[in-house]
Parts: structure tokens; C-alpha cells; sequence
């Protein structure tokens, strides 16, 4: 049997009564469990927490949202400003979390949350608004088989489920793992274009120490159930940087395993990621200096740098360091004469390069001058 239906059995029936084997406990915030109807905190599936990484006014998406506990939970963090988008593919959870989102709403004081249906890995296709057009016109034969192909390929760009460039935060609790390992690629591409440029991804998983062997990827018990489709530590970090992802960064890291199968060790790990490092690069004359405490840092453009040393970077990667996750590892030094976006040139960033100080002071800067006021008062040595 396709591992998809698989998973979507065993949820559909987790989404009627609770499945004890499927829960891992969650230490959630509390205060915001409170507005959420006990029928959906019953039925919690996750591993992690990720809804602790969003902010006021964002909107979120999240992957696999069963019946819609971190949503909800996301849904008041946001605020009214915000809202907040669950895709699953199961429609009985579906059925729990749309049925839910109203009482949630009610209790919140705020309706900013809805439920779509869709694959994970195929986020462009909405799976309703495909079978809405598919009883006006049903697959009978070979010809019409090929005619809805080409149907939910025109519904991905005509009305796609989740626009390209439209989230700022993407999360997920425990459902990455889920999906057939064919598609797993397609699934951080997905991730990666739904985001908005300067978005990020945050999820909790299921992750392995070790390969998973075939055996096990086979058993329906154990996929379904959160623990063979799990990817290495490892892999799954490769995963985003494979997407076009940066500053990949473990933020929580389960030291108690889930379960262990056959000497493996499962357990739950949050990963972020940000979406924004492409696009043209150009010379402003700007430096960075690495701080540590490491010796050197290597970053997702392959930006090599010593700690302590000027580099030259591009306006591009200037700006990215000035935010988070990096902000905190280095200095900024800009020309003493910036150099305007308009009149800047191309710079190759393939290639890392110091940049004397000479650079941002320009070549004919000769000054003897005392810039910062003494430090100590009443004209002593210093
Ligand atoms: C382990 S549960 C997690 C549910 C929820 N995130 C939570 O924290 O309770 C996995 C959920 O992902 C859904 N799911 C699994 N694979 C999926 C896929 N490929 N596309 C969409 N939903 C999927 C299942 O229907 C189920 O609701």
C-alpha cells in the first residue's frame, strides 16, 4: 500500500479518538491552551513547539495541521493583525479543526484562522477546489484521466493553495516525516516558495541518529507512526540548505530520545531557517569582521571568514548579516563615503576577499585626530 495512505488512515482514525502511541509529550504554554476546546489538545500529535517562534501580525502557515492545536495557538500570538493558514490532507482531521476554529474565535475574541486541503509536498494544488471541478466533469476514461492532469496543473497557477511569496512563517509539528521519501525534496521547495523573501521556516520534527534502514521505511506501523520516514540530524538540516535556504539553525534538540527501534534514536528537534539570500550581488565598499568565538565561520554562500579579519562583502550579504540569525556575530563597517545603490557595481560574491581598511576610509585619508571624548574626567593621564 502507498505509504500516503497509509498516513492518512491512521489519521483519519486519530482524528475520531485519541491514538496514545502517536502523542509525545509537548510543554506548550498553557495560557494559550486555555481558549482551545479539549477535544483538539486530546488529539495532539506534534513533537515540538513551534508556534513559540511566531510574532504579532505574521502570517503563518502550517504543515499538516491536524486538528489545528498549534493554529490556534499561532492564532492568538498573531493577533487580530495576523492570520493564520492550516493545510492538511485528511479530512477527518480537517472536519475537527474547521469545526473548532469558530468556538476557538469566539473564546480568542479574533477569527484570523482557516484550513485548506492540500499535500504538503504540492502545495500550489487545492485538493477541494480539484474535486469541485472534477464532479462537473469525472474521469471516465484514459482521455479525461489526462485532461484532469492538465486541469490541476492550471488550478496550480490559476488558484493555487498557497500563493508563491505569501507567508512569513512557515511551521510545522511533527509532519515532515510523514511524507514518501520521493518527495521530500519537493517539499522544502515547496516550503521555500510559498515564503516571502526575508520568511522563515520553523519546524518540529522527528529526526534519526542514524539511516533508517529499508526494513524499517517499510513498516507501515512505524512510518505512519512518526518514526521511519524520519530524516538524519543531518540530513534533514542539508535538506533546507538544498532548498535555497540560509542561517539553518538547530533551536531545540530533544536529549531524551522518542523511541529507539533497533538501537536508532528518535527524537524531536526544531530547526529554523530563513528564505532570502538570492539575488544580484553589488560593491558598496562594505566590511564585515567576524567576532567568534570560533576560529572561522563558513556561511550558505560558502563565505569563509576568519575571526578578527575585515572582509569585504556585498551590499546583499551586509544586510543579511544585520539581521537575525547573525546580527550578533560580527562587526559593521561602512565607508567613510557610502557609495549609492544606484551607482554601485556588480561584486562577485563566489569569492571572499579582506578588505583594507584603506577601502572604507579611501586611499587619500590621512587624518590625526582624537574622534571619542576622553574617558576619564579631570585631566589625569589617560
Ligand atoms: C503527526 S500528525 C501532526 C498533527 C499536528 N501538527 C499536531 O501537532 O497535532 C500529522 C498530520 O499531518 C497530516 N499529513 C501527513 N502527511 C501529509 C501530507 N503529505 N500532506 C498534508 N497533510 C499531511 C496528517 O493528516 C495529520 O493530520
Amino acid at each position: 500500500m502507498k505509504t500516503e495512505h497509509v498516513v492518512k488512515d491512521r489519521y483519519a482514525n486519530a482524528a475520531k479518538a485519541p491514538e496514545a502511541a502517536l502523542c509525545c509529550p509537548v510543554d506548550y504554554d498553557k495560557k494559550l491552551l486555555e481558549a482551545i476546546p479539549q477535544e483538539v489538545i486530546e488529539k495532539d500529535y506534534g513533537c515540538g513547539d513551534p508556534s513559540k517562534y511566531v510574532r504579532e501580525g505574521e502570517t503563518v502557515l502550517d504543515l499538516g495541521s491536524g486538528t489545528g492545536k498549534i493554529c490556534f495557538i499561532a492564532s492568538q500570538v498573531v493577533g487580530p493583525a495576523g492570520r493564520v493558514i492550516g493545510v492538511d490532507m485528511t479530512d477527518d482531521m480537517l472536519e475537527v479543526a474547521r469545526r473548532n476554529a469558530p468556538v476557538v474565535a469566539e473564546n480568542i475574541g479574533h477569527a484570523n484562522v482557516e484550513f485548506r486541503k492540500g499535500r504538503i509536498q504540492d502545495l500550489a494544488l487545492d485538493l477541494e477546489v480539484l474535486d469541485a471541478e472534477l464532479k462537473k466533469r469525472p474521469i471516465t476514461d484514459a482521455t479525461s484521466f489526462l485532461a484532469a492532469d492538465d486541469l490541476a496543473e492550471e488550478l496550480r497557477v490559476t488558484r493555487p493553495l498557497v500563493a508563491t511569496d505569501s507567508v512569513d512563517v512557515v511551521v510545522s509539528n511533527c509532519v515532515l516525516n510523514l511524507v514518501e521519501p520521493g518527495a521530500k525534496p519537493q517539499l522544502f521547495r515547496e516550503i521555500f516558495r510559498v515564503l516571502k523573501k526575508g520568511g522563515r521556516a520553523v519546524i518540529s520534527d522527528i529526526v534519526a541518529d542514524e539511516d533508517v534502514p529499508d526494513h524499517l521505511q517499510r513498516d507501515p506501523e512505524l512510518w505512519s507512526g512518526c518514526i521511519s520516514g524520519a530524516l538524519t540530524e543531518e540530513g534533514f538540516l542539508r535538506a533546507f540548505a538544498d532548498a535555497g535556504f540560509y542561517g539553518i539553525e538547530v533551536l531545540t534538540f530533544d536529549t531524551q530520545p522518542w523511541r529507539t527501534v533497533e538501537g536508532i534514536e528518535f527524537r524531536s528537534m526544531t530547526v529554523q531557517a530563513f528564505k532570502g539570500k538570492q539575488g544580484p550581488c553589488f560593491e558598496r565598499n562594505q566590511a564585515v569582521i567576524y567576532r567568534g568565538p570560533f576560529k572561522e565561520v563558513l556561511d550558505d554562500d560558502g563565505h569563509r571568514m576568519e575571526r578578527g579579519v575585515r572582509y569585504a562583502v556585498c551590499d546583499k550579504t551586509f544586510s543579511l548579516y544585520k539581521k537575525t540569525p547573525y546580527t550578533a556575530f560580527f562587526e559593521f563597517i561602512d565607508p567613510l563615503d557610502g557609495i549609492p545603490m544606484e551607482s554601485a557595481n556588480p561584486y562577485d560574491c563566489a569569492r571572499t576577499t579582506r578588505r583594507h581598511p584603506k577601502e572604507t576610509k579611501g586611499q587619500d585619508y590621512r587624518a590625526t585626530a582624537q574622534t571619542i571624548s576622553p574617558c576619564c574626567d579631570g585631566g589625569s593621564s589617560c
